[in-house]
């Protein structure tokens, strides 16, 4: 089935990067959040990371202005639940996420696929609460969305192939590359990924180096864009604390255990750049 307009939920960090490509590679988009000041927000964000992109010429000023006008934001699930594919990017809190697929199912089309942007929880389950397991799978974008060349698509247990292929079909019309990874907690990325990071906290925490001396460790002597204490800043420690949990509680090994240095700074809301305050200061 050729996918047409794509709807949305939430608005935040990942969704309105996930809005901003698709409606750049010429997808309809219904962008909905239960806040209509985080969409006015999202909208204005996509605007400028556009005009960003108009300003180092890699799209024309009439590739942003239709983009923009393929976005229309909505706060109501219904208006979501007609589109061809769904991506519900809210949270990453399992029981929100199970809310917002049951809100949908009444009004969903008969022909719409549903999929996540979880970064580590468990497909097979949210789909089982739904009336279209076959029809339901993740799809995993990377932050900064219109930068980040990498879809993770995961197949639950029951995900047919149907899906998946019109899933990499849209991978491939954003002019980004799909990983096929299988159904396990935090998938292929963040099974790698969160486990360095929360070593970097315990490094941190151990007292092996500080922040800086970590973080440049790891740019200047592995070339990794980012140093892992930058990086979970940017992604939010609270995310980063519930993947690890994820993988804790599904692998059920110790390797897995979050540092308590992350849990305590996510108790005390130092989140990284969207709390203004995490392993650096941005205040
Ligand atoms: N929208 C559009 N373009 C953007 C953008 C955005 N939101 N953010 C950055 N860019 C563009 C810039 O315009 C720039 O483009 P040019 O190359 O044409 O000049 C390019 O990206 C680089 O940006 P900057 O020059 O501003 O900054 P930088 O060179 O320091 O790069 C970065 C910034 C791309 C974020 C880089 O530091 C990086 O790659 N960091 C690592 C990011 C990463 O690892 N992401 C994955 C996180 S894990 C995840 O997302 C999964 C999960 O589930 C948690």
């Amino acid at each position: 089935m050729e996918i047409k307009s794509v709807g949305v939920v939430g608005a935040g960090q990942m969704g309105n990067g996930i809005a901003h490509v698709m409606a750049l590679a010429g997808y309809d988009v219904r962008l909905n959040d239960i806040s209509q000041d985080a969409m006015d927000k999202a909208v204005a964000l996509i605007r400028k990371n556009l005009d960003r992109q108009v300003s180092r010429e890699k799209i024309s000023a009439e590739e942003r202005d239709s983009a923009m006008a393929r976005i229309v934001t909505t706060t109501s699930l219904k208006d979501v639940a007609q589109t061809d594919l769904v991506i519900e990017a809210a949270t990453e809190r399992e029981e929100i996420k199970h809310k917002i697929f049951e809100a949908l199912l009444p009004d969903l089309a008969p022909h719409t696929i549903l999929t996540s942007n979880t970064s580590s929880i468990s497909i097979t389950r949210l789909a089982s609460r739904t009336d279209r397991p076959e029809k339901f799978m993740g799809f995993h974008f990377m932050n900064p969305v219109p930068v980040m060349q990498l879809v993770e698509l995961i197949r639950g247990i029951a995900t047919d192939k149907p899906t998946y292929d019109s899933c990499l079909a849209v991978v491939e019309k954003l002019g980004k590359t799909a990983a096929s990874a299988e159904d396990f907690p935090a998938f292929i990325v963040n099974r790698i990924l969160m486990p360095m990071i929360n070593e970097a906290v315990y490094t941190l925490y151990e007292g092996v180096g500080n922040v800086y001396s970590i973080d440049q460790s790891l740019k200047l002597g592995a070339n990794h864009p980012m140093g892992p204490l930058e990086l979970a800043d940017f992604i939010g420690l609270d995310t980063c604390l519930a993947i690890m949990n994820v993988l804790h509680d599904g692998l059920a090994d110790t390797k897995y255990r979050p540092c308590p240095l992350l849990t305590k700074y996510v108790e005390a809301g130092w989140l990284g750049r969207k709390s203004q305050r995490g392993f650096y200061d941005y205040r």
